[in-house]
């Protein structure tokens, strides 16, 4: 029996769409904090159990019967190693064989604040705690392309303080769709593994295809943080918001998310979606 945590976020729910398309309802669980939002996977047969990452015995309960858990990390902002800890003590007195958990690319030994730092300790834990562990390390998803430059086509500038970085976005069923697919096969004991798009591209390359599917001119241009920070605030984004995408925009400056691997396309069975692909449908959709 496979859980799947963080199965009414984005996610964990796809990832279970996918299991659903070769997995029995029955041998999938899903580990909700609210079950009034898990109504679709009731629909389907899968078996929800309710329980949250600061609850320890719920966590224990939620866990009984299962061989492999999928960790969905905890949000940002939140005490996430904390809440990584109980999952994974909860998976071990509970007789769990084996935890997958989402970590994020780590291209370079840039450390972002509110998730490598957390997402390191919580590898570090995993690997001590005597479970089989599989680390999962994301990959920049294309659906937060648009916190970065806005959820309309810009006028003509991008402004963002991402420098000349590149990020090897993925979109988030993709990563689903891989996951999925690791969970349901043999030979990732003990591995990890990176998921990310087959091309990394930089804030130029995102402007100049903006710009060639819109047909005007778009430039990006690079701007520091403070500024950038100060724009958005002024613009009625929380300053909370604002550091955390800048501190996003610093990650691709230092390289962390840079670095393509060929483990997605190899689960797909086919490329991810590309940069121009990921535009047209996130913004040219209705035109
Ligand atoms: N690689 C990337 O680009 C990227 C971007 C953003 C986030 N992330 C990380 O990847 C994770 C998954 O992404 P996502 O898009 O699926 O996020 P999401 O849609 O926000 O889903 C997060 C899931 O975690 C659940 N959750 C949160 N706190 C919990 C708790 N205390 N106990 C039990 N469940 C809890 C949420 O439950 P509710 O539905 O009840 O809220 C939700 O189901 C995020 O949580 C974050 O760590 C990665």
């Amino acid at each position: 029996m496979i859980l799947i945590t963080g199965a009414t976020g984005g996610l964990g729910n796809e990832t279970i769409n996918f299991l659903l398309n070769n997995t029995p309802a029955g041998e999938i669980s899903a580990l909700v904090r609210d079950v009034s939002k898990a109504t679709d996977l009731v629909e389907r047969g899968v078996n929800v159990r309710q329980a949250d990452y600061f609850d320890y015995p719920s966590l224990v309960q939620a866990m009984q019967g299962i061989d492999k858990v999928l960790l969905v990390s905890a949000v940002a902002f939140t005490d996430r190693l904390l809440q990584h800890r109980n999952v994974i003590d909860a998976a071990k007195e509970a007789g769990v064989k084996h935890l997958f958990y989402t970590s994020i690319q780590r291209s370079t030994n840039f450390v972002m604040q509110e998730v490598t730092e957390s997402d390191l300790a919580t590898e570090t834990y995993l690997k001590a705690s005597g479970l089989i562990y599989t680390v999962l390390k994301n990959g920049y998803y294309f659906e937060g392309l648009t916190y970065m430059i806005g959820s309309e086509v810009p006028d003509s500038e991008i402004l963002f303080p991402a420098g000349e970085g590149r990020i090897a976005f993925v979109k988030r069923a993709e990563l689903a769709a891989a996951t999925a697919a690791l969970l349901t096969s043999e030979g990732h004991d003990n591995r990890e593994y990176t998921l990310t798009g087959s091309e990394a591209y930089s804030f130029h390359d995102i402007a100049r295809e903006l710009s060639s599917l819109v047909g005007r001119p778009i430039t990006y241009k690079n701007t520091e943080i403070p500024a950038y920070v100060a724009r958005q605030v002024a613009a009625g984004f929380p300053e909370a918001v604002a550091n955390f995408i800048a501190q996003w925009g610093a990650s691709a400056k230092h390289g962390m998310l840079a670095g393509t691997h060929d483990t997605v396309e190899r689960l797909l069975g086919r490329k991810p979606t590309s940069l121009r692909e990921y535009l047209k449908e996130t913004y040219f959709a209705r035109q």
